[in-house]
């Protein structure tokens, strides 16, 4: 009796794992990193599987693993070239070893919202970006909409001084690292997964990050207050192996990426409302958010933008300028 239980529970539990995909499917394991609920990103995986499996039956099947669960965010892009996995999607900010255009999402003050991350991305210098890895196997399909930034600490963070001496975890990105440092603060570099227990522990003092991304992993918990700064984006690109694209049939290609454009333009326009309810998610948690009057926030313009001028080579000022357009 014991056995045959036993027998049945193994096969419940390899079944689950192999849940949706029937032989001769076309597997597309998609990792990430984030919560899958109040989450941009999180809900557009789900969405994105959903529709897969329903209208690409009997052609394709995928699987989600959310939270960390198979990668983090500095293994994934491998594991996307071995063929370990076929979708990914990393903030902007991981994508340091292949490219350095990038790193116009990370300047702080560089975007005002993320309407004007969409119109910067939707220009031909912004798509051309999807494209600007492939001769490293990288394909970008979309760009995914998370939301800004606000900044975290185990201390009020009114004034820019008030970080100074701090630890702040960044995404292993030198324009983060500069940012922090321009505060007075000491960035240390860190997986999403190891934020809460390094906050928690005291390893770090603070962090920046979204408010889906703040209410997602709970770092509210474990900060005295979030500071509602908006002075950064994160945002991400859906990519995948040129490997695996091209290996597709064209019409099994074609079908696909109509539902990635379609999930994209559905999720990207609710991205904004998404943070918004994790935002009151946390103060109804019981979470402390502070907000800064117009000469507060200035003083953190006025401390941050500077890095700039570090990165100008790396971005081109012409894409900045752009980018100052579009919020003007
Ligand atoms: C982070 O590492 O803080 C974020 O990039 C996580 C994410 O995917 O939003």
């Amino acid at each position: 009796k014991f056995l045959t239980a036993a027998a049945l529970a193994l096969s419940v539990s390899a079944g689950a794992v192999a849940a949706a995909c029937d032989d001769g499917e076309i597997v597309i394991k998609f990792s990430h990193v984030t919560n899958t609920d109040k989450h941009p990103k999180g809900i557009a995986a789900t969405l994105l599987e959903t529709r897969v499996n329903e209208e690409m039956n009997g052609k394709a099947c995928m699987e989600v693993f959310p939270n960390s669960t198979l990668y983090n965010d500095d293994q994934v892009l491998e594991a996307l070239l071995q063929g370990d996995v076929q979708l990914a999607a990393p903030s902007l900010s991981k994508f340091e070893q292949f490219t350095k255009k990038f790193r116009i999402f990370d300047l702080p003050f560089m975007f005002k919202n993320i309407n004007a991350v969409d119109e910067f991305q939707n220009s031909e210098t912004g798509q051309a970006m999807k494209e600007s890895m492939t001769r490293r196997g990288l394909l970008g399909l979309a760009f995914w909409h998370n939301g800004m930034k606000q900044m975290s600490a185990n201390k009020p963070l009114l004034s820019p001084s008030d970080a100074a001496g701090l630890k702040f975890r960044v995404q292993n990105s030198d324009v983060l690292k500069a940012q922090m440092a321009a505060m007075g603060g000491s960035p240390q570099p860190m997986a999403f997964s190891e934020v809460y227990g390094a906050l928690q522990t005291g390893v770090v003092d603070g962090q920046e990050n979204t408010w889906s991304n703040i209410y997602g992993r709970k770092f509210f918990e474990v900060q005295d207050g979030v500071t509602e700064t908006n002075h950064g984006i994160i945002d991400y690109m859906l990519v995948t192996s040129t490997d695996w694209i091209e290996s597709l049939d064209a019409d099994v290609r074609d079908q696909f990426l109509t539902i990635v454009s379609e999930v994209t333009e559905a999720r990207n326009s609710e991205s904004s409302k998404v943070n918004a309810e994790a935002k009151q998610a946390i103060i109804d948690a019981g979470g402390v958010v502070r907000e800064l009057t117009a000469e507060q926030r200035q003083e953190w313009v006025d401390v941050m933008k500077p890095v700039w001028d570090e990165f100008n080579a790396d971005v081109g000022q012409e894409n900045i300028d752009a980018a100052q357009a579009i919020n003007a």
